[in-house]
């Protein structure tokens, strides 16, 4: 049975980042992972439906066709990471326009039943910075008071997946100038 470790973050956090310098790691030292991208998998669906022209839109999709894409990203995930060692990247929170909508609601912990969740973390400020720094998205403008709170109840909402679950929530911190300590705390709970 292989290890999932779901690794989560507000946009613009940089979790992709730590994850392609973990992965390069642990490839190094011999251990195969697999990085399946949560918001991939609905932006397929999403595509062919015509619902979404880029994976930014569909935070801003009604909240049951989010929904139903979210159940059918699970179920392919779930169906791909059988036994292998998995890292998922996706969201503790969605931010959407009318609140906050569960990354990993009961139907999809059912499905991934993850060993560990982790929370990509850095100071509110650093992540508008990167925001504003990043043309390649449409990131949503918010002010660092915001990106506070997003963070906060991530926090909180990832203590209900360690109750329903029985995984551990570990939290890295991705400081500007300091990836490499990111990168490395990430590997310690991959190895
Ligand atoms: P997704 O594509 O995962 O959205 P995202 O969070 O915006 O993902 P990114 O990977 O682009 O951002 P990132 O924060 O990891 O930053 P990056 O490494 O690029 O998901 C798309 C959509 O799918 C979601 O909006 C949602 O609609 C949907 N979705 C996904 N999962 C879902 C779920 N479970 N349920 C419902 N919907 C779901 O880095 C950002 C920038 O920071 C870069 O410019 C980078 O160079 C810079 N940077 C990174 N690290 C550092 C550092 N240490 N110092 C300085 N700069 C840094």
């Amino acid at each position: 049975m292989g290890k999932k470790v779901v690794v989560t973050g507000v946009p613009g956090v940089g979790k992709t980042t730590v994850i392609n310098g973990a992965m390069e790691r642990l490839a190094a030292e011999g251990i195969a992972y697999e990085a399946i991208n949560y918001g991939t998998f609905m932006f397929d669906v999403a595509q062919q439906e015509n619902l979404a022209s880029n994976r930014d839109e569909m935070r801003k999709l009604g909240k049951d066709v989010q929904k139903r894409l979210q159940k059918a990203a699970a179920s392919g995930i779930a169906a791909k990471s059988a036994d292998a060692n998995v890292i998922i990247d996706t969201h503790s929170s969605v931010k959407t326009p009318t609140g906050f909508l569960a990354g990993l609601p009961e139907w999809v912990l059912r499905e991934l039943m993850p060993d560990i969740v982790v929370l990509v973390e850095t100071d509110a400020d650093q992540i508008l910075m990167r925001r504003l720094g990043d043309d390649s998205r449409v990131r949503d403008m918010e002010g660092a008071r915001a990106i506070a709170e997003h963070q906060e109840f991530n926090r909180a909402i990832a203590a209900a997946y360690a109750m329903y679950t029985g995984c551990t929530i570990k939290i890295v911190r991705n400081e500007n100038f300091l990836l490499e300590k990111g990168i490395e705390d990430l590997v310690s709970v991959l190895r």
